[in-house]
């Protein structure tokens, strides 16, 4: 089966380096279209296509979890792609509250961290008439794939993880839930649901979406067509942000102290703040270098993400640490000032949030029901 096209907004696509033409396999792409009717739009393109009666569009699919306050590194790494690619696509964007059970167990957190979310999703710039903005546990195919595809992937696969690594690896005589260990299998359930050709994400989710079309490859070989086989794709500048104050680990909200984590909704006054006191090296030398100058590139990274350049090309402007250090942060201000202003008005109506989100998961479901049910008849599990 073939995978999807690259899309040609910001996107990169991981696997052929450009956004490139691919093929596709029409007989398959046929049925999905005729499901979905209500989805087809028209787009030109150098798209070498047969004489059929349809046009493909890039079927987006990406998520994010409820677990805390949204970051630079999210928006830069992913969301502002997701804002991007929705007129010219077909987009799903799950908040994926079941994913954070994983690691969030205080009664009534996650319902609030949704909402909150969502408000933020939209504040980006999200439109709920053309993105379908889901939450999860609102679409119950997710963990009913999510185990099909625990019984797909090996445990071996699973022990490769390095994202299980990494958060476990602190974490010695505390609990760990099985869930996280599991937990690329439900993310392989996301993505396959929606039959993504492109899942725009930060670098830290690569391998998560290599697994999914390891995963996918398999079950098509096991069980015949079924999945189509997804691609990751990055923006240019910006996929992997890196904390301030250690610029060797990327930004996280997990992180020990927030000094190096740009909130979302931080002051102008603290963004500033941070930016001054961000970690660079003793030279003094403004180059784009991650080995060897990981704070300046850092810097360089997000500037350029910003204001839509490359870093080396930004690189080209500065002579002194101060200098980059505060345009940077200047940035960054300016990029996320409207985003707050909307985020605070769009907050004040948990009501509305809410029947959006409703709204969403219902078209997520018309979606993610039929391709469960294509997976079942595949394996040949007994019609209910
Ligand atoms: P999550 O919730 O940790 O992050 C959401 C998105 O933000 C990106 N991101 C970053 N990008 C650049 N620099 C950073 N420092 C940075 N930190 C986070 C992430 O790469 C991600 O794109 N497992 C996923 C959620 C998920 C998902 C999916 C994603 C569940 N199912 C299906 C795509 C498709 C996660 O924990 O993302």
């Amino acid at each position: 089966m073939a995978g999807g096209r690259g899309s040609e907004n910001s996107f990169q696509s991981l696997n052929d380096g450009c956004h490139g033409t691919r093929a596709f396999d029409y007989t398959f792409r046929e049925a999905r279209f005729a499901r979905h009717p209500f989805r087809i739009r028209i787009r030109s393109g150098s798209m070498v296509v047969p004489p059929i009666t349809f046009s493909p569009v890039t079927r987006v699919l990406s998520c994010i979890q409820p677990t805390g306050d949204v970051h630079l590194g999210n928006y830069l790494g992913a969301l502002r792609v997701w804002v991007d690619g929705q007129h010219e696509n077909d987009v799903f964007h799950g908040i994926v509250d079941l994913h954070a059970l994983t690691v969030v167990d205080t009664p009534g957190v996650l319902g609030e961290t949704t909402i909150n979310l969502a408000a933020m999703l939209f504040a980006v710039g999200l439109d709920p008439e053309v993105a379908t903005v889901f939450v999860q546990s609102h679409v119950p195919e997710h963990p009913q794939l999510g185990w099909v595809m625990e019984c797909t992937v090996s445990f071996g696969e699973l022990s490769r993880m390095t994202q299980f690594k990494d958060k476990t690896a602190s974490r010695e005589n505390q609990f760990i839930s099985a869930g996280l260990f599991t937990y690329p299998a439900l993310m392989v359930a996301d993505i396959l649901l929606y039959d993504t050709d492109a899942v725009p994400v930060g670098d830290d989710q690569r391998q998560h979406v290599e697994i999914t079309r390891d995963v996918a490859i398999r079950f098509n070989h096991r069980f015949g067509d079924t999945f189509v086989i997804p691609e990751a794709v990055m923006p240019k500048a910006g996929a992997r942000v890196m904390d301030l104050q250690d610029p060797t680990s990327k930004m996280s909200k997990s992180a020990d102290s927030d000094a190096g984590c740009v909130m979302m909704l931080d002051e102008p006054a603290a963004i500033m703040k941070k930016f001054k006191r961000a970690v660079t090296d003793s030279e003094s030398e403004v180059r784009y270098d991650v080995a060897a100058k990981p704070g300046v590139s850092s810097l360089l990274d997000i500037l350029a993400a910003a204001t839509g350049t490359t870093p080396q090309a930004a690189a080209e402007h500065y002579t002194q640490y101060g200098a980059l250090k505060t345009d940077t942060g200047e940035a960054v201000v300016a990029l996320l000032e409207p985003i707050q202003a909307r985020y605070r008005e769009l907050i004040d109506d948990k009501a509305e949030l809410t029947r959006l989100l409703q709204i969403g998961s219902e078209r997520a479901r018309a979606v993610a029901s039929v391709t469960l049910q294509r997976a079942y008849d595949a394996i040949g599990l007994v019609p209910a």
